[in-house]
């Protein structure tokens, strides 16, 4: 589809720029859902300083997120780091992302997947035992510790530890420079001292030397890891396969971002997989049932993923009902481009709404119920009318998620240790906090550990 300037730009408020910046910031999934119902399937709203757009229909999603994917690229902030020159997968366009993500495809699969599984199986028995019975606790900081200790070492190699305080900073000082990315003046707001920003810089830093630590490990010949970082160093320095990676900095800045950008998505559906639990009592014993059935009274291993399939269909109706990234990265216009008759102008910035997507009632019957068996039906969604692409919490198309697996696992090893002896009961009915800036969930979010009747 070409571009034609006749074509109308899409509805959508106009103006009220600090008030649409004042709504997204305070409750994003509300104000998307409020553009879509008031205006429809494509929507054109303005930020300070950003033209944006909001697209909701399943067929509109794809022309953006595939079809016309070339010309709709990742957008982050400019400047975000001046030592951060060769960026990640994920903001790359054509072959250079093509490069990586054969690469990185490559790193995740293999013998490596069933050693990065054994790694999550053994982390989800410390994080039961940091749930102790009897204890409120953050189970948001609980999950974040979880999936930080798992990453690091799938990243970096069996017996790296890394402070998950160092993560965290690095993290706020990103969301810092989100948050000034949308206001006007960004450019010097980013260079006042701000707290943050300045221990940000400092824990890079730190984390740096682990990478680079590990980096030389891969060197030695008697090293034996599976970790990412070893695949990585060696293709480069033996095979030159590591696609557009071709020296130290590139592989540290593809995977600082790895290790510290894919900690949210998980820690978010873990969180809301307990208030869906707490909230759907039948589905928490058929959990504890199955779970007690697989493991009677030993811990899980890597293999019991695929001997758990109630667990995995309760994480697709959590990924379906509260997908972490319910908005998926901007994609920015890099031309005028007509989508579904209207007119998206360069510079523009797209936000596919996709949580909005999964909620509809024409794909999915009780839409906003929470119903795992759904997933165990035959044939399972999902199915007409809704189209493959109506259901899409890993993204679609090129920048689809690369950590599928340890995602999936993440969730089901930590949610069946965890039932094997505990129930996490949240402190209120109150759901989880949404992160209204990036993805996944903020804490503290409260809750009590109490041992299983019958554990
Ligand atoms: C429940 C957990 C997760 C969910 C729901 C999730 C979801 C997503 C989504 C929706 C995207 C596409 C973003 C876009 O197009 O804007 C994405 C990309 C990505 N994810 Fe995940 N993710 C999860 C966990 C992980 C983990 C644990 C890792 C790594 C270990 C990971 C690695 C990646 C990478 C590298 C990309 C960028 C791919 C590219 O641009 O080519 N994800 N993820």
């Amino acid at each position: 589809m070409s571009s034609e300037a006749a074509s109308p730009l899409p509805p959508g408020p106009k103006g009220r720029r600090l008030r649409n910046l004042r709504q997204r910031t305070t409750d994003y999934t509300r104000f998307m859902r409020r553009l879509h119902r008031d205006y429809g399937e494509i929507v054109s709203y303005e930020l300070p300083l950003m033209k944006c757009c909001a697209v909701f229909d399943a067929d509109l999603i794809r022309e953006i997120l595939v079809t016309q994917q070339g010309f709709f690229k990742p957008w982050f902030p400019g400047d975000l780091r001046d030592d951060w020159k060769y960026g990640s997968i994920s903001l790359h366009q054509g072959d250079e992302q093509r490069g990586r993500h054969e690469f990185m495809t490559s790193a995740f699969a293999g013998d490596s997947a069933s050693a990065y599984a054994e790694i999550v199986a053994e982390k989800a028995l410390a994080l039961r035992d940091a749930c102790r019975p009897g204890r409120a606790l953050d189970v948001v900081k609980e999950f974040e510790r979880f999936t930080w200790d798992a990453l690091v070492e799938i990243i970096l190699g069996r017996g790296v530890e890394i402070p998950r305080r160092l993560g965290e900073d690095i993290l706020e000082s990103e969301k810092v420079y989100l948050i000034l990315d949308i206001l006007p003046g960004a450019k010097r707001l980013k260079s006042l001292p701000i707290p943050a920003v300045r221990r940000g810089r400092g824990s890079v830093r730190l984390v740096d030397e682990a990478i680079y630590g590990s980096m030389q490990r891969a060197r030695d010949t008697d090293y034996a890891g599976a970790d990412i970082v070893t695949k990585y160093t060696r293709a480069r320095d033996l095979e030159g396969a590591a696609g557009p990676l071709d020296n130290d900095q590139a592989i540290r800045d593809e995977l600082i971002i790895l290790l510290t950008g894919f900690i949210d998505a998980p820690t978010g559906t873990l969180a809301f997989g307990v208030h869906h639990l707490a909230r759907n009592p039948d589905v928490r014993s058929r959990i504890e049932r199955e779970v007690d059935e697989v493991l009677g009274d030993r811990e899980i291993v890597a293999g019991d993923f695929d001997r758990l399939p109630y667990l995995r269909a309760v994480l697709k109706e959590v990924l379906r009902l509260d997908p972490p990234a319910p908005i998926l990265l901007p994609k920015e216009a890099i031309e005028d481009r007509v989508v579904g008759g209207c007119l998206i102008p360069k510079g523009t910035l797209v936000h596919v709404g996709m949580r909005e997507l999964h909620h509809r009632a024409e794909y999915w019957e009780d839409a906003s119920e929470f119903r795992p068996e759904r997933w165990l039906e035959d044939p399972p969604p999902p199915r007409p009318p809704c189209p493959a692409h109506g259901y899409i919490p890993f993204g679609l198309g090129p920048h689809t998620c690369r950590g599928i697996d340890v995602a999936e696992r993440l969730f089901v090893f930590g949610m069946a240790t965890l039932a094997r002896q505990l129930r996490l009961e949240p402190e209120t009915g109150a759901e989880p906090q949404r992160n209204n800036t990036a993805v996944g969930v903020t804490g503290p979010w409260m809750v009590n550990v109490r041992r299983r009747p019958e554990a």
